[in-house]
């Protein structure tokens, strides 16, 4: 079998397309321009480059950008500061903090300073606590894109059997109350899990979260399953720099029946669904009706 490409470039440009035209309509309809404000402390390059990418995605789709660069020397009491300023700017619905922060600044109290209802990262305790239990919450935008990704391709995901390897609260926790919020059964494993292969072949969905380069092989995919790969590692290659994900991906596309490639698969979504939720932070702070198909 050879796997169905799923395309996240062209899938998260239809979102930011749908985001942009959400957006247009509030503009006219409600004179409401949704503002992110992105808080970046220190010079680290990756990061550079990330924020960079999203205050240019931000103002492509319509939105005010607010780009906060501190220096690495910046104190708690200051972020904390700037935090609360933007927490009471009307003009700022959405809140990120880029981390890593410099290893002075404690990253949970930074965060759980955001107000939840700013937290479009969904990394505030409150946020964790809603989508834990079920009800309405700001979503990690990684786990987030990738459901989305999966609706897609699936329709239903309802009895499927979905094992994500990796246990961060950023991509691994989040993604697996997802794949259970749309009735998945959900094994979590991750690096120290006895025979990781055996448990990833029950899996209907696989998804690799795992931070290590191309630890899931094809002969742990079931034939025809669906595999997710939210690794970005770089390695080196005949003496290049290449990007490869979790998953290998020739000997997994060999098996499974989808996957997505690395670049071009789960990447793109983590700034489009930001986007989202920066839209649902502003329709939610306004009582407005959120847009369709982009919260979980
Ligand atoms: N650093 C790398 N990815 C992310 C992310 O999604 N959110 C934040 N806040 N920092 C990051």
């Amino acid at each position: 079998m050879t796997a169905t490409v799923i395309d996240g470039k062209a899938f998260a440009a239809r979102v930011r397309a749908q985001v942009a035209a959400h957006v247009a309509r509030l503009r006219d309809e409600h004179g409401l321009v949704p503002g992110l404000a992105v808080v970046l402390v220190g010079e680290d390059p990756a990061s550079q480059v990330y924020v960079r990418n999203k205050g240019t995605q931000t103002v492509e789709a319509g939105m005010q950008s607010f780009e906060h660069k501190l220096p690495a020397d910046t104190s708690e009491a200051d972020l904390l500061a700037l935090i609360a300023e933007l927490n009471a700017d009307p003009a700022v619905h959405g809140i990120l903090v880029q981390l890593p922060l410099p290893k002075h600044l404690d990253s949970d109290l930074a965060i759980n300073a955001i107000d939840p209802a700013k937290d479009v990262d969904g990394f505030h305790i409150s946020n964790v606590g809603l989508l834990g239990t079920g009800q309405k919450a700001m979503v990690p935008c990684t786990p987030l894109g990738c459901l989305m990704l999966l609706r897609d391709h699936h329709g239903s995901l309802a009895g499927l059997n979905a094992v994500v390897v990796g246990r961060s609260n950023i991509v691994g926790k989040p993604m697996a109350q997802l794949l259970l919020g749309d009735s998945c059964t959900v094994t979590i494993a991750h690096s120290r899990t006895k025979d990781l292969g055996a448990v990833c072949r029950g899996a209907d969905i696989l998804v690799a979260a795992v931070g290590r380069a191309e630890m899931i092989t094809g002969d742990m995919v079931r034939p025809g399953a669906t595999v997710i790969d939210v690794g970005i590692n770089r390695v080196e290659r005949n003496g290049k720099l290449r990007l490869v994900g979790d998953v290998d991906y020739a000997s997994a596309a060999a098996v499974a029946g989808a996957i997505t490639p690395v670049p071009g698969g789960v990447g793109p979504m983590t700034i489009a669904c930001l986007l989202a939720n920066t839209l649902t932070a502003c329709c939610r702070a306004k009582g407005l009706p959120e847009p369709d198909g982009l919260t979980a």
